[in-house]
């Protein structure tokens, strides 16, 4: 039912109906569009995306899957992009009284009321900051022609799935029903989830930074966990705006890290009781912020068969998890 609800025009309905579906996480179905699956209310704004964005040279891109660390990196790059227009130590910075997803907002959920038409973003302050989890080769031809910059975050998948299970669990509109750990570990290892398959898209953006660098920038969850000081004086320098030696005398980098810190931000009253664009409760995007919860919920035949597959599926690249 909430599929058909979400149908905003004909052509809609017909594009989703030649498109393969199967059974989804917080929606019914999930249809496979350029070979990912897709919620269905999400293919017609990127398609409107895709069609009409313009890229400008100095845009900043948050890439991800969900649940790999997306409100944590989207925090992370405004805060040190914007830090001489916002202090990150003063008490009315942006972070403290906004959400990260409100303040850089996805291309193909929050931008506009009409999911066909692109909205005046022409003059938003630049640099403009937006987030994505499409995957790759699915950005605008605007994104890839232009020269601006995608920070993409992977997650250990492992994770990264026992994270989207507790957030699909508790955003699922009634009466769709939750989803038990096995179905969703079925789902998910087919790579049958919202974005995926997870393989698909890690490599997508893999490949792309390593083929071109300056454009795209992979990081890892765990490495900013492991230490964050490093990962972000990297993304500065990525950005084109590194911290001087004074910043970091000074404590600029260390205000920022404590700024977005995940303490931090799941005590602050707009993140316990705010709402985010898409009308999520902002307080869904902070459970644990943990490496490693997963051994806390896999059984060994669940590990075994992930381990299985991610090792195959990432055997061209030199990731590991
Ligand atoms: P857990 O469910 O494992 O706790 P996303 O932002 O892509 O939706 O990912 C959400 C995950 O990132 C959640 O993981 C959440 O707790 C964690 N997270 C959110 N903010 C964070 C922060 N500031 N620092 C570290 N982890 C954070």
């Amino acid at each position: 039912e909430e599929e058909k609800l979400s149908l905003k025009s004909d052509f809609h309905e017909e594009l989703l109906q030649s498109l393969p579906k199967e059974k989804g996480w917080i929606t019914q179905y999930l249809y496979l569009y350029q070979q990912f699956w897709y919620r269905p209310t999400l293919i017609q704004p990127t398609i409107t995306f895709q069609k009409h964005f313009q890229a400008k040279h100095d845009d900043i891109v948050i890439a991800s899957l969900p649940k790999a660390g997306t409100t944590w990196l989207k925090a992370l790059a405004f805060a040190t992009m914007k830090r001489h227009h916002f202090i990150p130590s003063q008490n009315d910075h942006p972070l403290l009284h906004s959400n990260p997803h409100t303040i850089v907002p996805y291309f193909e959920t929050n931008i506009g009321d009409n999911p066909s038409v692109i909205p005046d973003l022409s003059t938003l302050p630049e640099p403009r900051m937006f987030g994505t989890h499409l995957p790759f080769p699915s950005l605008s031809n605007s994104i890839h022609n232009s020269n601006c910059k995608i920070i993409y975050i992977c997650r250990n998948p492992f994770d990264t799935f026992i994270s989207y299970w507790h957030f699909s669990n508790n955003i699922v509109p009634s009466p769709l029903p939750t989803l038990t750990l096995e179905e969703a570990f079925e789902r998910y290892s087919e790579g049958i989830h919202p974005f995926g398959p997870f393989w698909s898209h890690v490599l997508g953006y893999w490949k792309a930074s390593k083929d071109t660098p300056n454009k795209v920038l992979f990081l890892k969850y765990e490495d900013l966990k492991a230490d964050i000081n490093f990962e972000l004086k990297r993304m500065a320098q990525f950005l084109d705006c590194p911290f001087s030696e004074g910043e970091e005398s000074g404590g600029v980098i260390d205000s920022i890290i404590e700024l977005c810190s995940f303490k931090k931000m799941k005590e602050l009253e707009i993140n316990k009781n705010g709402k985010a664009l898409d009308g999520v409760e902002n307080k869904y995007y902070f459970r644990k912020g943990e490496t490693g919860d997963w051994v806390n919920y896999f059984s060994p035949w669940m590990t075994e068969k992930l381990s299985k597959i991610i090792k195959e599926k990432l055997s061209e690249c030199s990731l590991s998890f």
